[in-house]
């Protein structure tokens, strides 16, 4: 058997955390396989909505096995928050959700690491999440990181070593420790939280499921133009999280690897700095925040809102090899009359369909105009009774993108999900 892929085609926010609860059934386990709690995955169903940080999004479908990759950075004290939260909700986790030995930590400095980098840049700031996630990745490959492995192994020496280096950096940068002890009070009680939940060679485990003919689906967080390496560098996050990442983040093989499920939003949207060349500036973009409800899962910022960009789109289904697509939110295109997806840029006097190297200066968009369906798509529960106008926007997206479209989103409920024949 094979692990599945399911991974955002834009700039995150795709709608990743709904998909991967209304596949779940179909897989024995769910299993997240990079990023940290910059994530943030809604999920609604019976009347209520989960936002899901560092817990993958399979934990709602019964008894299904979920597992934090090695891939992933964790944060102890937003990890205990979490948990909580779906503790009092009565979501007991500890008999399935198991975490990685291999898992980083985010210490409580990576957060302070964090803010400090990103007041030096100045007007380039790249505007984080303020998880700490870079600096955390960035002393797991400059070999100095923390695991959770590391708990059972001197863990006081370590940790103390890893905080001390930090101070100094911080030190550099003159940032106030003031609030440290408290951060790291918080971070402590999470550590305990966290030694509650059974710790796992996780490589073993999803490969010995893969033995044993079980399949495993595995979820990404953010999306391909924030990928460290293909996305708008230096505005990205520092994760890889094209469907490569999930080898290394789980420890599959490439043979392993079965289906890659590209999820995209029927438009466009994107969360701090970086470039972002359909982006609207005018009562559009204001439509399609309001009407989408785009403000961040988690800190409530505002979201920037654009037409769909089947440019940078195709260029993510090459780098992921993307088999299936899906397409969220259609529904909130139902308001407007005239509907764009941009078909190329014009980088000066040149048009191009390819992504350039650098999308930061001078790209222009190229438009195709669809004409609106003006039909509310919500209640609907089948493709046939989609509306032709809807039909042929989706038609050219598959025809530009060379991939079906197998599922279709037409609300944030998990009954509002249409899957195609
Ligand atoms: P993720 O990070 O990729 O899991 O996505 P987020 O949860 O950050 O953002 C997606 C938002 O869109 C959430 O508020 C979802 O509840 C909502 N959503 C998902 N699919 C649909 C859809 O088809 N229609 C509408 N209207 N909202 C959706
Ligand atoms: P999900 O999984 C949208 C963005 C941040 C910032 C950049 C780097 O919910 O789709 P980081 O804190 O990772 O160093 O920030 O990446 N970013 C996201 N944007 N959705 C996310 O996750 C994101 N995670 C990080 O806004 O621009
Ligand atoms: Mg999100």
């Amino acid at each position: 058997m094979k692990v599945d892929v399911l991974l955002g085609l834009q700039w995150g926010d795709e709608g990743k955390g709904k998909v991967v609860d209304v596949l779940t059934p179909g897989y024995a386990a769910v299993t997240r396989f990079q990023g940290g709690p910059n994530a943030g995955h809604t999920l609604e169903f019976e009347g209520q909505k989960y936002v899901l940080r560092s817990v993958p999004s399979g934990i709602f479908q019964g008894d299904k096995v979920n597992i934090i990759g090695n891939g992933v950075v964790l944060d102890p004290a937003l990890f205990k928050t979490e948990v909580e939260q779906l503790e009092a909700s009565g979501h007991d986790l500890r008999s399935r959700l198991f975490i990685s030995r291999k898992a980083h930590l985010i210490l409580p400095t990576h957060r302070l690491l964090d803010a400090a980098y990103e007041m030096a840049k100045g007007d380039g700031k790249i505007g984080t999440t303020g998880k700490g996630i870079g600096p955390t990745y960035t002393d797991k490959i400059s070999r100095n990181g923390l695991r959770v492995g590391d708990l059972e192994h001197n863990f006081e020496a370590k940790y103390t070593a890893a905080i001390n280096r930090h101070k100094e950096i911080l030190g550099h940068y003159n940032y106030q420790l003031d609030k440290l002890a408290e951060i790291e009070k918080d971070w402590m009680a999470g550590i305990e939280k966290l030694r509650q939940f059974t710790f796992i060679d996780s490589e073993f485990y999803i490969n010995s499921l893969l033995a044993e003919g079980k399949n495993v689906l595995a979820e990404g967080a953010q999306g391909t133009m924030l990928d460290v390496d293909f996305g708008s560098y230096p505005f990205v996050t520092s994760s890889n999280t094209v469907s490569a990442g999930s080898c290394t983040g789980l420890g599959v093989a490439p043979k392993n690897i079965g289906e890659v499920f590209g999820i995209f939003k029927a438009y466009c949207t994107r969360v701090g700095s970086g470039p972002f060349p359909t982006e609207l500036f005018d009562e559009t973009g204001e439509q399609l925040r309001k009407l989408g409800h785009e403000f961040g899962a988690v800190t409530g910022r505002p979201r920037r809102c654009g037409w769909i960009d089947l440019v940078a789109l195709r260029y993510a289904v090459m780098i992921n090899g993307v088999t299936q697509l899906i397409m969220m939110k259609s529904d909130i295109l139902d308001a407007f009359q005239t509907i764009k997806a941009c078909v190329a840029y014009k980088v000066g006097d040149r048009e191009t369909d390819e992504m350039p190297f650098d999308i930061n200066d001078g790209v222009e968009p190229v438009y195709m105009d669809f004409e609106g369906w003006n039909t509310p798509m919500d209640k609907m529960t089948s493709e046939d009774q989609f509306p032709q106008k809807f039909v042929d926007y989706v038609k050219f997206i598959e025809s530009y993108l060379g991939v079906p479209v197998k599922i279709v989103s037409v609300g944030p409920d998990r009954e509002q999900t249409i899957v195609r024949k």
